[in-house]
């Protein structure tokens, strides 16, 4: 695990583009998992400007949005199909039949889960997952007490949830189609971003937890490869600031393509 804190939000935002970047230049035909809310919306900013500035080209590249609100036709205001639209889709060059969000308008719930996942493995899997967090440690909508095992499912978002997410958007619905988090467990690289003092609990029991189902990120700890990226505020309740850092630097001398440098 690789905790890497930023102290200035856009600079951390920057960070993120370059990993997602560099994965992209190694394998063009990459599998990214896409996150929505208002922590990648830097990130997907900054990926527009290097696709649009610096060439980086993504017409080979396949998306899988995390989740999205049930019950929601694609083209409502609220829906991550039109966040993830407008935020990134329509800027950059992905093909509009690789990138897949859960259809969160579908009669048939179940299937559109089981097609999901199916969806993902017939790509060969998720090489560069994308996360945020919740307070309540979501990782994609998986509150707490969600299996660590779980599959794309419809999922109950907790009070916490809703009240944060209604601010953003206004009233929402209070079910939600998420990946699991087997299913995030099964990407290649993991990368979690998080801002903000709201946030600084969850990171911690995160990081420095035990595995629980109370904190469904904790599941993280069980993954070969994760990044966090965090902001000062977001790291705060950390307990093992130093070492996190002096990891970092070792990192950029021994792995720095695990920092999006793979080509500086
Ligand atoms: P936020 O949401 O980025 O809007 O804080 C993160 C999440 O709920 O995963």
């Amino acid at each position: 695990m690789l905790v890497v804190i930023i102290p200035d939000r856009e600079k951390a935002s920057s960070q993120a583009a370059k990993i997602v970047a560099d994965q992209i230049r190694r394998k063009p035909d990459s599998v990214l998992g896409l996150p929505t809310g208002n922590t990648p919306l830097g990130m997907y900013s900054e990926l527009i400007r290097m696709h649009r500035e610096e060439g980086v080209d993504l017409s080979r590249v396949t998306t899988f949005n995390l989740d999205e609100y049930f019950g929601l036709k694609r083209e409502h205001p609220q829906s991550f199909f039109r966040y993830t639209h407008e935020n990134f889709l329509d800027h950059v060059n992905i093909k509009p039949e690789n990138a897949h969000i859960p259809d969160g308008a579908s009669k048939d719930f179940s299937k559109t889960c089981a097609d999901y996942e199916a969806a993902i493995k017939n790509t060969g899997g998720i090489d560069l997952q994308i996360l945020g967090i919740g307070r309540t440690g979501h990782i994609g909508f998986n509150e707490p007490t969600s299996s660590l095992a779980s599959r794309t499912r419809l999922k109950t978002l907790s009070d916490e949830t809703i009240n944060d997410n209604s601010k953003i958007s206004g009233d929402i619905p209070t079910v939600a189609i998420t990946i699991g988090i087997g299913t995030i467990l099964e990407a290649r690289n993991i990368l979690l971003l998080a801002f903000g003092e709201a946030k600084a609990e969850a990171v911690a029991k995160a990081i420095e937890g035990p595995i629980s189902s109370s904190c469904s990120a904790s599941a993280l700890q069980m993954h070969p490869h994760v990044t966090f990226i965090l902001d000062e505020s977001a790291a705060a309740k950390l307990s093992h600031r130093g070492y996190y850092d002096r990891v970092v630097e070792q990192t950029l001398k021994l792995s720095p393509e695990r920092l999006g440098h793979s080509n500086d």
